[in-house]
C-alpha cells in the first residue's frame, strides 16, 4: 500500500478498525472480514498475562481500595485490561506512532535524575527530584477507565496520589486559573522527536478546578510496580474522565497560569481536538462517532459512557457550559 492509498483508508475507516488492520496484516494473517474484533485481537497478542514486567520495581506501601466489591469513585466494577496489552498497545508519539512498536522503541528509556519543575502563579516554586515528588503521599491504587478519542478503551489499575497533593503543596495564587504541563524534550532519549510529527514539546492543560479535583491522578505506577516507559515512566497525569490524550505521560514542567495554555492536540488540528476533551458520546469527532468504543481484549463494542462513567463526579464542573461548543 502506498503512503497515499494509506492516508485515504485511514479517511475512510474507523480509526480502531484501521489500527488493528495494520497490526493483524504485520501479523501476516489475511481475515479481512474479522478484522477488528477482540477475538482476534486477542488471538493476535497472544495469551494476555498479567505477570508484571519484571524489569519494572515493585511499589512500596501501596494502599489498595477496600476490598469491600462495591464500586467506589476510585475502581471500576469491570474486568481490568491485561497487563500485556497496557503495555504493548500505547500511545507515545515520542517513541513511535505505531501503538505496537512504542515499547520496544522506548525500552531501555532512562529516567535517571528525573526532576519536576513546578512553578508559575505559585507561593512556593520548587523543582522536585522524583524521590521528594513520590514522598508527599504514599501510593494509592485507582482503577480507571481511559478512553481515547480513537474510540478504544481499556481499564487500568494505575497507583499514585491526587494531584491536588502536589499543587496544594506550592500553593496556588488567587490570580492561577490553569495548569500547563509539559513532556521532557531530549529527542537523544525520545527518538521520534527527531521527527516533526507534532510539535515537541508534548503539552497539555487543564482548568485549575479540574486539576484539583480528587480523580485526578498523579501516577508514578501500574500493576502494583512502577510504570513502565512506554505507559509514561517515571510519573504521568491520568484525568479519567477526558479523552487519553490529556493524559499526559513523562512530566518534567507544571506551570500554573491565568490563561488557557496551549495543548498539543488543539494545536494539531483546532476543529479535531478541543481544549476541555471530555468524553461525550452525543459530540462526534468530525471524522468518527463517539457513540461507542472498542474495549480492548472484548469482542463487540460497549456504549460510552457520558464523562467515561465519572459524570456523578464531574459533571458539576460544567454546569452551565455547552459541551459542544467547548469540545
Ligand atoms: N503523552 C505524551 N507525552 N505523548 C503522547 O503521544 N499520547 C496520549 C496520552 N499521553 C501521548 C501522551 C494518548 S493519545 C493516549 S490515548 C494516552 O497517552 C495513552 O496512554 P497509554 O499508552 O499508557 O495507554
Amino acid at each position: 500500500m502506498t503512503r497515499q492509498d494509506r492516508d485515504l483508508e485511514r479517511e475512510i475507516t474507523p480509526p480502531e478498525v484501521f489500527f488493528n488492520r495494520r497490526r493483524f496484516l504485520r501479523g501476516g494473517l489475511v481475515a479481512a472480514g474479522a478484522v477488528g474484533t477482540g477475538l482476534l485481537y486477542r488471538a493476535l497478542n497472544g495469551v494476555a498475562t498479567d505477570e508484571p514486567t519484571p524489569e519494572q520495581p515493585k511499589l512500596a506501601g501501596l494502599e489498595k481500595p477496600a476490598a469491600t466489591g462495591a464500586p467506589t469513585a476510585y475502581t471500576v466494577d469491570e474486568p481490568l485490561t491485561s497487563l500485556r496489552d497496557i503495555t504493548h498497545y500505547n500511545n507515545f508519539y515520542e517513541f513511535s506512532t505505531d501503538k505496537d512498536e512504542v515499547a520496544s522503541a522506548a525500552r531501555g528509556f532512562s529516567t535517571a535524575d528525573w526532576r519536576v519543575e513546578v512553578g508559575g502563579l505559585v507561593e512556593k516554586p520548587r523543582t522536585f527530584d522524583l524521590a521528594d515528588l513520590l514522598a508527599l503521599a504514599p501510593p494509592e491504587e485507582r482503577v480507571y477507565r481511559l478512553r481515547c478519542v480513537e474510540a478504544w478503551s481499556m481499564v487500568i489499575p494505575w497507583a499514585g496520589f491526587s494531584l491536588s497533593v502536589l499543587l496544594n503543596a506550592v500553593r496556588p495564587l488567587g490570580s492561577a486559573k490553569y495548569v500547563a504541563f509539559q513532556t521532557l524534550l531530549d529527542p537523544t532519549r525520545m527518538p521520534n522527536q527527531s521527527t516533526a510529527v507534532l510539535d515537541w514539546p508534548y503539552v497539555e492543560g487543564l482548568r485549575l478546578d479540574e486539576a484539583m479535583h480528587p480523580l485526578t491522578l498523579l501516577a508514578s505506577g501500574l500493576y502494583g510496580r512502577a510504570l513502565p516507559p512506554q505507559d509514561g515512566a517515571p510519573i504521568r497525569l491520568v484525568v479519567p474522565w477526558k479523552y487519553g490524550f490529556k493524559s499526559i505521560k513523562s512530566l518534567v514542567r507544571i506551570t500554573l497560569t491565568d490563561e488557557e495554555p496551549p495543548t498539543t492536540w488543539n494545536l494539531q488540528a483546532p476543529d479535531e481536538y478541543g481544549f476541555f476533551a471530555n468524553v461525550n458520546p452525543n459530540v462526534a469527532h468530525p471524522r468518527w462517532s463517539q457513540a461507542t468504543e472498542q474495549r480492548i481484549g472484548e469482542s463487540g463494542r460497549r456504549e460510552t459512557l457520558l464523562f467515561n462513567g465519572y459524570a456523578e463526579q464531574v459533571a458539576s464542573l460544567y454546569r452551565g457550559m455547552d459541551l459542544r461548543e467547548h469540545f
